[in-house]
């Protein structure tokens, strides 16, 4: 069973989980969830916006320390595919991808996001947060966002988020055991199953240079592996390659 610390408002539950684990005041299998987040941190440099009351805001922590370090990925993997799973039941009718390396779509537009932050120790993950943020009730977002989308957008009737919380941390528990009794090549198929663009034609800026090429794959590290329309594999980490 997960834990739940619920809080009315804070800056950041990924940042509030971190102070809690430094402090040694919380255990594996806890869900920290706030109603609105002042500050949410997003990836690189970005800030996570969401209105007050609106959406799931959540970070989850866990003590994976039968995952090496070096297979990280896989975690990214398995919560990917939670939050899609999630998405996909809440939304039956729409496409629900995993745009790589872990945003999740719904058609083609963002409808969550997630950052995880690990700890390692002797070449395994001593602790990891796993901020997810849902867009789940809001029907608007500012115009600086890219490409935002929610589910009320699609379903047209708001939806319960103590009850979808409760959903989601009963398929995320099923994912996380998948991870923890090896079912690695599941996790890698489904991944791979979801993944936004994949076998797609498209342009993309590698390393600065825009190229045209096709996803193919992500590799062990999380890499992902793409085949240029010149006929050349490469694989490209995160802050290599951009979507244009
Ligand atoms: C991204 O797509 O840039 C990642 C967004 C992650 C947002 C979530 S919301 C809950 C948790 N707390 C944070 O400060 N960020 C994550």
């Amino acid at each position: 069973m997960i834990k739940i610390i619920k809080i009315d408002a804070i800056e950041s539950t990924n940042a509030f989980a971190e102070t809690l684990l430094a402090d040694r005041k919380i255990d594996s299998s806890t869900c920290i969830i706030t109603n609105n987040q002042t500050s949410g941190k997003g990836m690189g440099r970005n800030k996570w916006h969401s209105e007050p009351n609106l959406n799931l805001i959540f970070s989850l922590v866990y003590f994976p320390d039968f995952l090496l370090a070096s297979n990280q990925f896989a975690l990214n993997k398995t919560v990917a595919l939670a939050v899609s799973d999630l998405l996909k039941q809440l939304l039956d009718k729409e496409n629900i991808f995993i745009k790589w390396p872990n945003d999740i779509y719904i058609n083609d537009k963002k409808g969550a996001g997630i950052l995880i932050k690990t700890s390692v120790q002797y070449q395994t993950i001593n602790w990891a947060i796993i901020g997810i943020g849902i867009n789940i009730n809001q029907k608007s977002f500012p115009e600086y966002l890219p490409n935002p989308g929610s589910v009320i957008q699609y379903k047209k009737i708001e939806i319960d988020l103590d009850n979808t919380l409760n959903i989601f941390l009963a398929i995320f528990e099923k994912r996380y055991n998948q991870l923890k009794t090896g079912q690695t090549s599941l996790i890698d198929r489904e991944y791979l199953n979801r993944l936004y663009q994949l076998n797609i034609a498209s342009d993309y800026i590698v390393r600065g240079e825009k190229i045209k090429a096709t996803i193919k794959g992500v590799n062990q590290f999380g890499w992902l592996q793409l085949l240029t329309d010149k006929g050349n594999t490469i694989e490209c980490e995160v802050k290599q390659l951009k979507f244009v």
